[in-house]
């Protein structure tokens, strides 16, 4: 498994999304996953399903150790007691000791970003996350969680697709060290349809998801595509034995819109 190296972290390029895996599908897609030799998973607290995907965990066969797992913090538990006990509850629900890393879900202008980033750091010293890092931070908040934040932060995880240009957060956080995961990479399904992508894809017998996929990849970033469905688990991770020309890089470049984003929740930050 390919690797992205970060402020002390070796996260594998390509995990598996979990949003919406819900019930038995949760558990049967994290099992297969991880036998199809997936070997990093991105979980979070509110996706309410961090039980079956444990499940799939275990049931794999796939050793502990050999799985990179994410969890995340809600917005709404970010005061440093909360924030303790959803740890504690993620864990439970993974029936795991640790996570590999630990992330702010999205930030909260309502609790001191100060306080939340210390309890962060303490989750990490006290063992149960090898790492942490934030999520759906826009450059101010990078800056200031750096500032705030006495353990390294390794990943910023961010919607990132062929239709949003996140440059200015990635030149930001490559100015930290801190690696970018791309969430939504194929744009919640999209992506699979466009043109543009379909095209280039066809040149390596690749679908236009796999170049959503690449393109990604090949800007540095760690992928986690979510499905339903066990042969596209194989799809989606069949991206490593091809490479996009700067021109093929440009063209998909060229696909960015400023109403691109796919993700619109209410307590998401000013993204300007
Ligand atoms: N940090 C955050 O705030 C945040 C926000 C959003 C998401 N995330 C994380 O990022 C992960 C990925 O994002 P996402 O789930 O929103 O979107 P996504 O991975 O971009 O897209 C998932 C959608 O694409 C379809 N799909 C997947 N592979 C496909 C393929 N090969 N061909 C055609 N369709 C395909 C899936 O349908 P089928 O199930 O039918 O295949 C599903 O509807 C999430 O699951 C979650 O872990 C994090």
């Amino acid at each position: 498994m390919h690797t992205v190296e970060s402020n002390g972290a070796k996260i594998p390029v390509l995990g598996l999304g979990t949003w919406q895996l819900n019930g038995s599908i949760g558990c049967r897609i994290t099992e297969q996953a991880l036998k199809l030799g997936y070997r990093h998973i991105d979980c979070a607290l509110i996706y309410g399903n961090e039980k079956e995907v444990g499940e799939g965990l275990h049931a794999s066969g796939v050793k502990r150790e050999d799985v990179f797992i994410t969890t995340k913090v809600p917005h709404t538990e970010l005061a440093p007691g909360n924030l303790e006990r959803a740890v504690k509850q993620s864990l439970a629900n993974l029936r795991v000791s640790d996570v590999n890393l630990l992330l702010v879900h999205w930030p909260n202008p309502e609790i001191p970003l100060a306080e939340t980033m210390g309890a962060m750091a303490r989750m990490k010293r006290e063992g149960y996350a090898r790492h942490i890092g934030i999520s759906n931070f826009t450059v101010k908040l990078i800056e200031e969680a750096v500032r705030l934040s006495s353990e390294p932060i390794v990943t910023n995880q961010i919607e990132w697709h062929p239709y949003l240009d996140e440059e200015k957060v990635r030149a930001t956080c490559a100015e930290h060290g801190i690696s970018v995961t791309a969430y939504c990479p194929i744009a919640r399904g999209r992506a699979t349809g466009d043109e543009v992508l379909t095209r280039i894809g066809k040149k390596y017998g690749k679908t236009a998801g796999q170049v959503s996929l690449r393109w990604l990849v090949q800007k540095g970033a760690i992928v986690i595509p979510r499905t339903s469905k066990v042969e596209r688990l194989t799809e989606n991770m069949s991206i490593f034995d091809f490479a996009l020309t700067p021109h093929d890089m440009a063209e998909v470049d060229a696909l960015a819109k400023p109403a691109g984003r796919v993700v619109n929740v209410g307590w998401a930050p000013n993204w300007d």
